[in-house]
Parts: C-alpha cells; structure tokens; sequence
C-alpha cells in the first residue's frame, strides 16, 4: 500500500463523539511520507473533526497519532510537526503579504536574517515575489490562498493539512490551482492532507484517497482502484456515477459471477478476488464502460433498449438508455470522432453492452 515508504502518519482505532453522535469511529490511516492523501466524504462524515485531531484542535476519545514517529498523545497544537492550512484561510487582514508569511517564524524565535531568506523563498514558491509589501485585502481568492499556502509551508512542517483548499476559488480557477498546489507538494517534498467533498478534486490531486462515511474510513486507496474497484455500492456511487444491477448471484462459476437483477436482467461479470465475506448483491458497470450500438455488441452483457435522451458535453456525451425491462442505464460516448455522439438520438433503436471484467462485484 505504501510502496515500501514508512509512514510519516499512522492513526490507529481514533473515535471521538460530541454528546452522544459519534464523529469519529475506529479510524485507521496510514499515510506514506510525500505523498497527497484526500479525505473525501459527504458534508457531516467527520472530514474536520478527523483533521482538527490530527492537528491537536480536538482531543480525541480513545485511539492513537504517530507523526514523524512521534506519539501525538498530551502534544499540544503548536508543538505538533504539522500546519493547517484553514477554509477561510484566516489572515490577519491588518499585516502584509510578508508580515502573514514571517508571523509563525517571528512567533517561533526564528533570527530575523534567516526569516526573510525563508520568506522569500516561501513566496518564490507561490509565485508571489515582488507582492511581499501588499495587503490581504489588495489581492484576488487566488493570491490569498498562495499567502496562506506560504504561511504553513514556510514552517516547513512534516504534515500539512489542508480543510477544503478551493472551497473560496471560483470554479474556473480551481483546476489550475489543484496543478499548481500538486506541483508545490512536488517541490518541496512534504506531505498533504486535504480534505474535500469533491470527488474531482480528490482523482486530480490525491495520490491516495481515503473515502469517509459517517466518521468511518470506508475505502483507502489510490485512486484508480477506489474508482475501477470499489468497494461498496456506497463508494461506488460517491465517486461517481454507477449502473448497479441488484440481485441474487446465481450459477457458481469459479470465475464468473452470473446475477439475476431485480428486473429479470442475467448480468455477467467476473469474481474478483477482494469479494467480502457478504453474498452478492449487485453487479456495477460505470457509464464510460458501457458501448451503445445499432446492432447487438456481441459483448458479454447486451440489451436492447431505446435512447431516453442524449446530453451532450464537449468531450463527451451522456446518453441515457431505457431497456426493454424498463430500467434506464447510463453511457457515456466519447466525441472523439465527429460521428460519434452526433448520430444518437432521442427515439432510437440500440444496443447497449458491456464485457464481464468491466463489471464491479459487490457485496454490500
Ligand atoms: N464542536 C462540535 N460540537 C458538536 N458537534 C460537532 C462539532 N464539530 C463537529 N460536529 C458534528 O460532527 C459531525 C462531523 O462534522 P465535521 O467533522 O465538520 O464534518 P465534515 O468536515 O466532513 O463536513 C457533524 O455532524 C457536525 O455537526
Ligand atoms: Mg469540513
């Protein structure tokens, strides 16, 4: 899982409750040393709570943080090797761009000389040279949170954590900065914790994804196995969109699993080897897997059906299939070709199939 690097964060059987709801439940993570680790969850699965602990904001219930090797247990915030980097950013509105990025090194005892060879370093690393004299409030969402990403990796912390980094950047912006803010982790070698309710975010950045659920860590992996294999239906809808067939697996084949859905759909995908202790439930395939055709795909799993309606979408188009049974499946057509989606319509006659391996098998 980790590659054969130690992990520079272990969180092991972590809970926490306020009052009686418990925000936290037997919590495990490790994370590799370099690495971009996203908390990804629903608003309300324990995200902040999860991180505020690892940051010595919030005492936890029961359960154990190591940092760098250290036991966190009694360590308060400020003696801890991390750095949050907050939602709303926090800067104090009345010092500089510089004043901001020097303060926790002034704080720290840091000699002057030292902390303005730090602090032009930091802004160099934002590409905020030349802005050092500026106010918070003489500089665009973007600048702002460059300013605060320099103020946590100027202490050069072993963890940074990061509540919700684009949550204040308009929607153009944030693909570039994702870039960018991987880039800068790149660079300087540190070690990310995000944390994020958009599974975009998470697939651009993370280069592991740690799916929350109700103060759960329900899936931890990179983020094409947690994509391609997940390991509910949970996951599987959470990230993404998933056609799920629910039913009763039925012949036993050492390499297949043969479902009988709901609807009286057979649907064939193959066993895979992580399949959990609970029967079958429900075979999966993602919209970009499945192909829609004129004739029958010949493929595994085929169905006639008619196209409901055709939403195009630049580079690819959402084309929405309802069976013969009833039951609507989604398939996304690439526009790589001027032909592709442009011949689908609303109305039409089509097959639609997908192969056994591009089934996902799930058992809860
Ligand atoms: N200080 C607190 N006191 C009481 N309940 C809290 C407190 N902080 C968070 N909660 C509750 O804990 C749950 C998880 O919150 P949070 O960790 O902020 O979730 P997320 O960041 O994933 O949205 C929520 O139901 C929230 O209302
Ligand atoms: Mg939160």
């Amino acid at each position: 899982m980790t590659d054969g690097k130690s992990p520079i964060l272990s969180v092991r059987h972590l809970s926490k409750a306020f009052g009686s709801t418990a925000v936290l439940a037997d919590v495990n993570l490790d994370v590799p040393r370099g690495s971009i680790i996203a908390l990804l969850g629903a608003s309300g699965s324990g995200k902040t709570t999860l991180l505020q602990a690892l940051a010595g904001l919030v005492s936890p219930d029961a359960g154990s943080i190591t940092i760098d090797g250290r036991d966190m247990g009694g360590v308060p915030a400020h003696d801890r090797p991390v750095n949050m980097m907050f939602q709303s950013y926090a800067l104090f509105p009345h010092l500089t761009v510089s004043g901001n990025v020097s303060y926790g090194l002034s704080a720290r005892g840091t000699p002057r000389a030292e902390r303005e060879h730090l602090v032009a370093w930091a802004l160099e690393l934002v590409r905020l040279e030349g802005l050092g004299a500026r106010r918070p409030d003489q500089l665009s969402g973007g600048q702002r949170q460059r300013v605060a990403l320099a103020r946590c990796l100027v202490m050069k912390p072993a963890v940074l954590l990061l509540d919700e980094p684009m949550a204040a950047l308009d929607r153009r912006l944030r693909a570039d900065v994702q870039k960018e803010l991987k880039s800068i982790q790149r660079k300087v070698g540190a070690t990310f914790v995000l944390v994020t309710h958009d599974q975009d975010e998470a697939m651009a950045m993370a280069d592991f994804i740690a799916v929350m659920e109700k103060g759960r860590i329900v899936q931890f992996g990179p983020p094409r196995e947690v994509y391609e294999r997940p390991n509910s239906t949970f996951v599987a809808s959470f990230l993404g969109t998933i056609n799920l067939f629910a039913g009763v697996a039925r012949a036993e084949e050492p390499s297949r699993v043969r479902l009988a859905a709901d609807d009286g759909l057979e649907v064939v995908a193959e066993r895979s080897a992580s399949s959990g202790a609970n029967p079958i439930c429900a075979i999966g395939v993602r919209p970009e897997k499945v192909l829609v055709a004129r004739q029958p795909t010949g493929l595994a799993n085929d169905f006639a059906g008619a196209i409901e309606q055709v939403s195009y979408g630049g580079t690819a188009s959402d084309v929405t299939v309802r069976l013969a049974g009833g039951r609507s499946l989604e398939a996304t057509v690439a526009n790589s070709t001027a032909s592709a989606a442009a011949a689908l319509q609303a109305g039409d006659a089509v097959h639609v199939g997908f192969p056994a391996p591009a089934g996902i098998v799930f058992s809860e």
